[in-house]
């Protein structure tokens, strides 16, 4: 059943290879669908254009099941909220083209989202939701961030990545050890009977709030290139420790450039979003961080962690509630800043 009063937004997002659909009623989810592609495992990443026929294939039955789930019907949605960047490009178009069009057809109005303060508004989901201000590491395949959310729509990037993302680390890693797209889970599954100790990796010295995984990946291929010379069976000896010993590595840099954003701004409410923080690893290394400097963490459940349009539209209403829509002349973008 839905009040007169209520404010009810279908969110959309289809920026990378999940498409999903949700509603959402006076910033309450009611409902979050996601079709995930597995098309692209067998190409070892992401394919753009497959991702993007994937989404035309997905997006009316993920839609409708949304719709469904919630209980509504299409006539009390008052606003669609689409992902409008960052992503791949053809991937955005879809969503955006069908979220405009439906709302031509409904008269209703658009909200174009950005993705990443979307990731961090996904603490937001579900109670109790963390105090204003707080800080979010943002950890995904494409992106790594600190933001300084003080309220919903006034957000402050701190640092983030000069080169490649968290989540390109864990994955461009497995690959070096011989393990499939998406490598970051199984590194995960391995580093927990590792010694995280085995191994030294290289840490990058990056001046403020910034990061740098890329020299990571050059001192992994370097290492392995060295032993595996010596000894073939190296990688396959020595799986668990490896693994144990990079995904240290990742969380240590990932850790310091949050410790130090607290100590900068005294924030103590230290938020997760992104995919990596599914990470067993990086949420338990944060639970001891939280024990140690009286932080108080925030870690969405993993299905509002990874891409979800859950977060899409609980942006849009906030969005709504402040009277920001946009034209029906928008489109998407695949780079874009706040
Ligand atoms: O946020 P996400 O689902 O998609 C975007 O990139 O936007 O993040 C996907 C990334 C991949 O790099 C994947 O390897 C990583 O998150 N990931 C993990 C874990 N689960 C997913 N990395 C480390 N440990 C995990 N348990
Ligand atoms: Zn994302």
């Amino acid at each position: 059943m839905t009040g007169d009063q209520d404010i009810i937004i279908l969110g959309i997002e289809s920026s990378c290879d999940e498409t999903s659909a949700s509603i959402c009623r006076n910033g309450e989810v009611l409902s979050n669908i996601i079709a995930t592609q597995s098309i692209h495992t067998a190409y070892g990443g992401v394919v753009p254009e497959l991702a993007s026929r994937a989404h035309m294939q997905n997006i009316v039955p993920v839609v409708d099941d949304a719709i469904r789930n919630a209980g509504i019907t299409l006539q009390d949605v008052d606003a669609i909220a689409f992902t409008q960047a960052p992503g791949l490009i053809g991937a955005l178009l879809v969503g955006a083209g069908f979220a405009k069009s439906l709302a031509i057809s409904l008269h209703i109005p658009v909200i174009g989202v950005h993705h990443m303060q979307a990731h961090v508004l996904s603490n937001l989901i579900e109670k109790p939701v963390p105090e204003f201000p707080f800080l979010c590491l943002t950890v995904s395949g494409g992106h790594t961030q600190i933001v300084l959310c003080r309220s919903p729509l006034d957000l402050e990037i701190l640092g983030e990545t000069i080169d490649d993302a968290a989540g390109e680390a864990f994955d461009k890693s497995a690959k070096l050890l011989g393990l499939p797209y998406p490598g970051g889970p199984l590194i995960d599954k391995y580093a927990a009977t590792g010694n995280p100790e085995k191994f030294q990796f290289a840490e990058p010295q990056i001046e403020g709030l910034n990061f740098s995984f890329s020299g990571l990946k050059t001192s992994v291929l370097y290492f392995l290139q060295k032993e595996v010379k010596q000894n073939p069976d190296f990688i396959q000896q020595n799986l668990h420790d490896l693994c144990a010993s990079v995904q240290h590595t990742i969380i240590k840099i990932l850790l310091k450039k949050l410790k130090k954003a607290s100590l900068e701004t005294g924030i103590r409410a230290i938020c997760l979003a992104g995919g990596v923080s599914a990470n067993k690893g990086l949420r338990s290394a944060l639970q001891e961080m939280a024990i140690k400097y009286h932080w108080q963490v925030h870690i969405p459940s993993f299905e509002f962690c990874t891409d979800n349009a859950a977060m899409i539209a609980l942006t849009g209403y906030h969005y709504f509630l402040n009277g920001k829509f946009s034209s029906l002349r928008t489109s998407a973008s695949a780079r874009a800043t706040w």
